[in-house]
């Protein structure tokens, strides 16, 4: 992209590279959505068709998705033919780790690599749970690899999305994290790729939670109360209540951040000592707060801190002029007409 100077959809690249990632994280396979030929995978389209049918089950009454799931029309149609294909999908690579892992067993052959569908299937195998390679346990394992490629691949997109977006229209803010990476990661005038250590970089670090403030992947919960309750702040919830929160506007409440709440300050994540202030979760509630906190919030850390400053030392990215950036109506924050962006290499 850096050498023909071509625009390329940033968004679309992320959502190519978290779908590879967590696939093979979670499956051991590796779909190669980022394969240099951009190609259109099926299993992925039916994930955003999925993503976009529960959405529209949040908007419309529920009697009449319900309807429309009954006669099987409209939204609720495309949603049974995407989750067909995806449930068959998914099926097919527990299959195939079943069939691979009894091969590699027979030959006596070490795991190549870790993936969390072997891990279970191997714990079932040697009688450490309820999964014995009945409906039943390839059902438990097709529910486990749904819920983490959900959550581990739109989320992570998202959040890196808009935090390039806020690298290329903040000069100040590229130039402070090159700063920074040069203080911290360069060795004999080479960068230490180290995970370690470039999990240390301060200023990363709350550039990257401010911009999860501001941007929260998921921008709103719902959530259903089975019996009633008393919520923290000493309201009553009765039984069979819905009750939405929204991650997106409690980011920008001033009585939460402050009067300059709608700034973009990675200053308010530093102490005076250079260390990162401790916020509680029920503050700063992107990754959700108490018993149910995102399992993947250190992962996605990470995940998140490795790719961007690899971009960011790398490659210049500037916004193509007058593409519109504005948020897109939908359970996850993307970027309503993606990020078009021109990449140039970095000389250091
Ligand atoms: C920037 C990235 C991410 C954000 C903003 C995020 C956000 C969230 C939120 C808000 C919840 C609460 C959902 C609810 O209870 O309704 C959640 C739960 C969860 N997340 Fe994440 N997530 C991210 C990345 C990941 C990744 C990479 C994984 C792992 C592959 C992951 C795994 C989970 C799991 C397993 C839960 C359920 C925890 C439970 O209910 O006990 N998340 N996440």
């Amino acid at each position: 992209m850096s050498s023909t100077g071509i625009e390329v959809d940033l968004q679309e690249i992320f959502q190519r590279y978290t779908f590879d990632n967590v696939c093979f994280l979670v499956l051991g396979f590796d779909p190669k959505c980022l394969s240099i030929e951009f190609p259109q995978l099926a299993h992925a389209k039916a994930f955003d068709q999925m993503e976009q049918s529960v959405f529209y089950r949040h908007v419309v009454p529920e009697i009449c998705w319900k309807l429309q799931r009954w006669l099987q029309i409209g939204e609720e149609k495309k949603l049974s033919i995407a989750w067909k294909f995806y449930d068959e999908f998914l099926y097919q690579c527990i299959s195939s780790k079943r069939e691979e892992i009894t091969r590699n067993k027979a030959q006596k052959m070490e795991e190549a690599n870790f993936d969390l569908l072997t891990a279970c299937i191997e714990l079932e195998q040697e009688g450490g749970g309820e999964m014995d390679g009945s409906t039943k346990s390839n059902k438990f394992l097709r529910d486990m690899a749904f819920f983490l490629i959900g959550a581990g691949r739109d989320t992570i997109s998202s959040g890196l999305t808009w935090f390039l977006w806020l690298v290329a229209t903040h000069p100040s803010l590229e130039a402070k994290i090159l700063q920074e990476m040069r203080e911290h990661l360069l060795v004999n005038n080479e960068i230490n790729w180290d995970m370690k250590e470039i999990s240390k970089l301060v200023y990363l670090h709350a550039a990257i939670c401010e911009s999860l403030r501001l941007f929260p992947p998921i921008p709103f919960e719902h959530l259903y109360s089975i019996d009633s309750d008393v919520l923290p702040s000493g309201h009553p919830i009765g039984p069979h209540t819905k009750i939405l929160y929204s991650p997106y506007a409690m980011g920008r409440t001033e009585s939460i951040w402050g009067k300059d709440f709608l700034e973009f300050k990675p200053e308010r994540w530093i102490s005076e000592k250079g260390k990162i202030v401790h916020v509680p979760s029920y503050k700063f509630i992107t990754f959700n707060a108490g018993p149910r906190t995102c399992l993947g919030k250190d992962m996605s850390f990470i995940q998140m801190k490795i790719v961007a400053s690899t971009i960011i030392w790398n490659y210049c990215l500037r916004v193509v002029e007058a593409h519109p950036v504005l948020p897109k109506i939908s359970i996850v924050l993307h970027m309503r007409h993606g990020l078009k962006v021109r990449v140039t290499k970095r000389d250091h």
